[in-house]
């Protein structure tokens, strides 16, 4: 594996790639990697001739400074876990080196942005659309590989692909469990062992949804899946039961492949996870 750290090294791999007319992945990542970014970087592999994976802690989609300051880093276990999974190129710029001579043309994410991780985040969208595509600008991926956990994100650099009519395959990976049922998360590296404990009560609650969908309407399970999650020792930040293309709110029907939302905190540590329910 090669690790470049400049905009020039890159494209000077890149160049010689592109003349012998190669397929290559991307997968963007801010590091602390586990499983789930593995299944991503394994996957592509089986579907480009060449992965590149990136690693950069984006200030700009860290609406809480204390939660960027706090971001775990693991450079060394980051790259050899790369290098053993057969990753060609990591490319892992610093601040100036990736915006510099960069300007981001700007989107309008409409509801995208007001709803869910977009309320409670402002401007961290935008600040993943403006990585994103200079991520997508300087390496010009066939494919690029996004964690369905982030069920929101996928939806916005979806949108924000088809808005710029990028030549890119965006293809979105299922989300990767502990055995407990604990959605893999860099911030997992945070917990202490009584937070993993209680953070169980995420994917509980969700599959609490799923097996009481049949006998109640997304407003009534709303209620009851809150009541549920209350029963645990994490803070709820929000619980929603959304259509999986507008992600609006369901309340009184069930559409098909209807996605339960949840965010909540572990002290300081927020954890996000969502499931398909039908
Ligand atoms: O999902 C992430 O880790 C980040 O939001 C991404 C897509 C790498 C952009 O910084």
């Amino acid at each position: 594996m090669k690790t470049i750290y400049t905009l020039a090294n890159l494209k000077i791999e890149l160049d010689a790639l592109l003349e012998k007319n190669k397929k290559t992945g991307l997968v963007p990542t801010m590091g602390a990697l586990h499983n789930g970014h593995a299944s991503l970087v394994r996957k592509a592999k089986t579907e480009n001739d060449v992965v590149i994976t990136t690693i950069f802690i984006n200030p700009t989609q860290f609406n809480n400074p204390e939660d960027l300051i706090k971001y775990p880093r693991k450079e060394e276990e980051d790259k050899k876990l790369l290098e053993e999974i057969g990753c060609d190129i990591l490319f892992m710029p610093n601040t100036e080196e990736i915006y510099q001579n960069y300007e981001f043309p700007g989107i309008d994410l409409g509801k995208l942005d007001t709803i869910m991780e977009g309320k409670q985040r402002p401007g961290h969208f935008i600040g993943v659309c403006q990585i994103v595509y200079r991520l997508f600008q300087i390496t010009q991926p066939t494919n690029a590989y996004f964690g369905l956990k982030d069920f929101q994100q996928v939806a916005v650099i979806k949108y924000m692909t088809n808005y710029f009519k990028l030549p890119i395959n965006i293809i979105a990976c299922d989300t990767v469990r502990e055995e407990n049922g604990l959605a893999m998360s860099s911030r997992n590296l945070r917990l202490n062992e009584t937070q993993k404990e209680d953070a169980l009560i995420l994917y509980s609650t969700l599959k609490f949804i799923q097996n009481n969908y049949q006998n109640s309407s997304p407003y009534q399970l709303k209620i009851d899946a809150t009541h549920f999650f209350n029963q645990g020792n994490l803070s709820l930040e929000y619980l929603e039961i959304v259509n999986p293309e507008t992600l609006e709110q369901l309340n009184d029907t069930w559409v098909a492949e209807s996605i339960a939302c949840i965010v909540a905190s572990a002290g300081d540590i927020r954890l996000i996870d969502n499931l398909k329910i039908n």
